[in-house]
């Protein structure tokens, strides 16, 4: 694959014609939130909407997980109408996701602590309603806890369990607020075809997912 060069928050940076901007800042220390992307699936989701960049040659932010560098490429990851995007984002989704961070097995390694320090944002939102779901946790299987309440819908155990992994022991039901990670048929982990591979667990940003061991991801 040709190799290009662009410039990222005045860094100049070479990497793969086509290749993905998000994961070729990432690969190079610049951080961009994230919480959707995974490298490996080909055609982005782009549904959590706070990985915006500002591109030269673009009226309106972009997100980096869609955009692929090209040659003399400039980029700023910390334009005011990117991170604007960003925190509305970020706020939106923190509107329904508890904040109890002292009691969480994911504390201190959770991408949303991670986000509202880069975003110079609150984890408790006062700009949108507190709308909390309150959805049965799941403890069934042996090996992790599934706790709907903290999921941020970002799909990367969907599709790492169904695409990656051909298993398919999970998948999105209902929609809007009522919007889901579920099994099929909403069975208890354990009675669902989950294999404990523990490949969810790992990709989880969040602690929807959590060992029960205590095993930080
Ligand atoms: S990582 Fe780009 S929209 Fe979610």
């Amino acid at each position: 694959m040709k190799t290009i060069s662009l410039t990222i928050d005045d860094r100049r940076i070479t990497a793969p014609e086509g290749e993905k901007l998000l994961w070729v800042a990432l690969d190079k220390g610049i951080y961009i939130p994230n919480l959707c992307a995974l490298r490996d699936k080909p055609e982005p989701a782009a549904s959590c909407r706070l990985c915006f960049v500002e591109v030269d040659g673009h009226s309106q932010p972009v997100t980096a997980c869609t955009e692929p560098v090209r040659e003399g490429m400039v980029v700023n990851t910390k334009g005011p109408k990117a991170l604007r995007l960003a925190r509305t984002g970020f706020e939106l989704l923190m509107a329904t996701h508890p904040v109890d961070c002292g009691h969480c097995a994911k504390n201190r390694s959770c991408e949303l602590q991670k986000i509202a320090v880069h975003l110079h944002a609150k984890l408790k939102t006062k700009r949108f309603k507190k709308l909390e779901r309150k959805l049965p946790v799941d403890s069934s299987s042996s090996v992790f806890i599934y706790d709907p309440n903290k999921c941020v819908l970002c799909g990367r155990c969907v599709w790492i369990c169904r695409e990656r992994l051909g298993i398919g022991a999970l998948g999105f039901a209902h929609r809007g607020f009522e919007r889901v990670v579920t099994t099929f048929g909403d069975e208890p982990i354990a009675k669902s075809q989950c294999q404990e591979c523990e490949e969810c667990i790992r990709a989880c940003p969040t602690g929807a997912l959590v060992f029960k061991d205590g095993e930080k991801t």
